[in-house]
């Protein structure tokens, strides 16, 4: 297959229905895809092979791809035959190739290919460079992701990461699927042991600017990275992606299973949002260890069989355990006839996995179920749904700290009112359209501002950057343009060209609006404004007002009793804060106050 993924570069690899298990394990009911690509330039660089069921197929794609032209380099980022296979092939169809890899790869290579004679070789370092023109390849090595030698490239022109195994899936590229579902399988199944290396080099792609991700294997990822980027941080911390029970058995004569199927149906009546089984003598194994990884709760259930757990059990627990399984709820049921001793021995198994929190409630079934066993299983089920109750509070319920979650930026809003320049902070910007670009602006009718924008209809909003200090707020926020210049002595700030001020320094941008409607709010007023103009100013990260209650608010003079207001730090001092005070700095009410101490 040949697939034009940017200008310069073209998908040259292959898919796979034939394969039967993928790397001698993992059924594949739709295939397999392995990935290579070529990138054209001033030189020609081919990244990674094929597996050796597709050489042919692939060479004639690079053939294709190279329309004439001789590759230059053959870039090996993994050493695994399902990519490496046809290095040897490669290297004698075009022998003045230059093979670039780390020292782990050559010495790899010399022990997949002993009768190999490669002309060129390019030992490359961890951040080591290769340019091919206009692109470079920046090389960051990914040691156990998931092989000793696998390393990464950046190209930055076109802003491509080739991430070798990483963001991988089963499934080959003729087949329309869902991206997550066999991603997952694929990565706890092979890279889940190395969550560590997975997160180093997640570290490492954070500081790069990544337009589009080729993996080699599975589609070309080109929209929505930051959704992929966050399943693989879930998948390599080991933090539960989704709320739900999965229960893995293996039952003998049914009776186990019998507690199993009355443990869903009590779990799913007490709101438990996903409840999950496998049978695990008749399951993909694969699939049932990527759901224990998905869920936060598993319940093993498998009967004592000779002094130990049943086989596939005992399969699935080592799974498990290889896997670093760790950060979840686990339940125990056992089943035995004489000398039930399953659930002890389940335990002692996960004794060394990480931080797992084993329920109070056990099972213990004697053959088949009984009126005791009936209850253990029911009292398992109340324990395990009890994280999941729906919160019950009163409809008109109003706890004003929810409030304080809403992600807020701080602003410095400019306006003119013909003779004087006037600025004010407030929390209160939101985009809302961006066909045409809309914004809300919300400001209280105390504030000088408010009066001015309703006359005049025009705008500036600098945005401020966490470089903003104290002294910012206190200037625009803790006086009133009604009785000073706040922009008499003030050095940092230009006209932009509606002719209002915004802040050149301690602002990333600013965006100047004219008002299109009004809304009355009581105490405030909110202004719809056309976006006439935005501009960015520098890379700093915009001051939220988590940031500045945390980094910048002083905190308050404590051998004062009273309030303290949390938006600009005003102390009201008494024993009692009335209902409908208004801070005299800031303008906000009694809600924002907190008691000193
Ligand atoms: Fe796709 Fe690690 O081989």
């Amino acid at each position: 297959m040949l697939k034009k993924i940017t200008d310069t570069i073209l998908y040259v690899g292959a898919n796979d229905h034939d394969v039967d298990l993928f790397e001698g394990q993992y059924v594949v009911p739709n295939g397999m895809a392995y990935n290579s690509y070529v990138i054209l330039d001033e030189k020609v660089a081919v990244m990674d092979t094929i597996d050796a069921s597709k050489t042919q197929e692939w060479l004639k794609n690079i053939a294709s791809a190279l329309s004439g032209r001789k590759p230059d380099y053959l870039v090996v980022q993994h050493m695994e035959p399902d990519h490496a296979a046809s290095v040897e092939a490669f290297v004698n169809q075009y022998p003045d190739v230059t093979v670039v890899g780390n020292a782990k790869t050559f010495v790899m290579i010399g022990q997949f290919f002993p009768n190999l004679k490669m002309q060129n070789t390019l030992t490359v370092e961890n951040f080591g460079t290769l340019s091919l023109g206009k692109h470079t390849l920046t090389f960051a090595f990914a040691p156990m992701v998931h092989w000793p030698e696998v390393m990464m490239s950046y190209d930055s022109y076109d802003k491509v990461l080739f991430s070798a195994d990483g963001f991988g899936k089963f499934g080959a590229l003729d087949v329309d699927e869902p991206w997550d579902c066999e991603a997952r399988r694929y990565y706890i199944g092979i890279v889940g042991k190395y969550g560590k290396q997975v997160q180093n080099i997640l570290k490492v792609a954070a500081t790069l600017d990544i337009q589009i991700i080729c993996p080699l294997h599975g589609p070309v990822l080109t929209e929505n990275l930051g959704h992929y980027i966050h399943l693989y941080d879930l998948w390599s911390s080991y933090t539960p992606e989704s709320d739900g029970v999965v229960i893995a058995y293996t039952s003998v004569y049914g009776h186990t299973k019998d507690a199993v199927l009355l443990l869903e149906k009590e779990l799913l009546r007490r709101g438990v949002p996903k409840v999950t089984l496998h049978d695990l003598a008749r399951t993909d194994m694969a699939e049932a260890v990527e759901d224990a990884f998905r869920y936060d709760k598993l319940v093993l259930a498998t009967t004592t069989y000779n002094a130990d757990v049943f086989p596939y059990m005992r399969t699935y627990l080592d799974k498990l355990t290889e896997r670093a399984f760790q950060n979840r709820t686990i339940a125990f049921m056992e089943n035995g006839s004489w000398a039930p001793m399953a659930n002890r021995i389940m335990k002692e198994k996960l004794a060394k996995s990480k931080n797992l929190t084993f329920a109070k409630n056990e099972v213990t079934i004697l053959s088949a179920l009984n009126e005791d066993s009936t209850s253990q299983v029911i009292a398992l089920a109340e324990e395990l749904s009890a994280s999941y109750a729906p919160v019950k509070v009163q409809d008109d319920f109003i706890d004003p700290t929810a409030l304080f979650n809403i992600g807020y930026g701080l602003y410095v809003v400019t306006s003119n009112d013909g003779s004087k320049d006037n600025g004010l902070i407030v929390n209160t910007v939101t985009q809302v359209t961006n066909t045409p670009n809309r914004v809300a602006v919300t400001i209280n009718k105390m504030n000088y501002s408010c009066e001015v924008i309703a006359k005049t209809g025009k705008l500036n909003i600098s945005t401020l950057s966490q470089e903003a200090p104290f002294k910012i707020f206190e200037h625009f926020g803790f006086q009133s343009g009604r009785n000073v210049d706040k922009f008499a002595d003030f050095d940092h700030a230009q006209r932009s060209s509606n002719g209002l001020l915004f802040l050149d320094r301690y602002a990333n941008s600013y965006i100047s609006c004219n008002v299109i409607s009004q809304t009355d709010l009581q105490t405030h007023v909110m202004f719809i404004c056309d976006v006439t103009q935005c501009v960015n100013l520098s890379d700093v990260e915009t001051m939220t007002y988590t940031y500045y209650q945390k980094n910048v608010k002083p905190k308050p003079e404590t051998e004062k009793k009273g309030f303290v207001c949390k938006i600009c730090g005003y102390v009201y001092e008494g024993d009692t804060l009335p209902e409908d005070y208004i801070c005299p700095l800031c303008k906000h009410g009694a809600s924002d106050f907190e008691p000193i101490g």
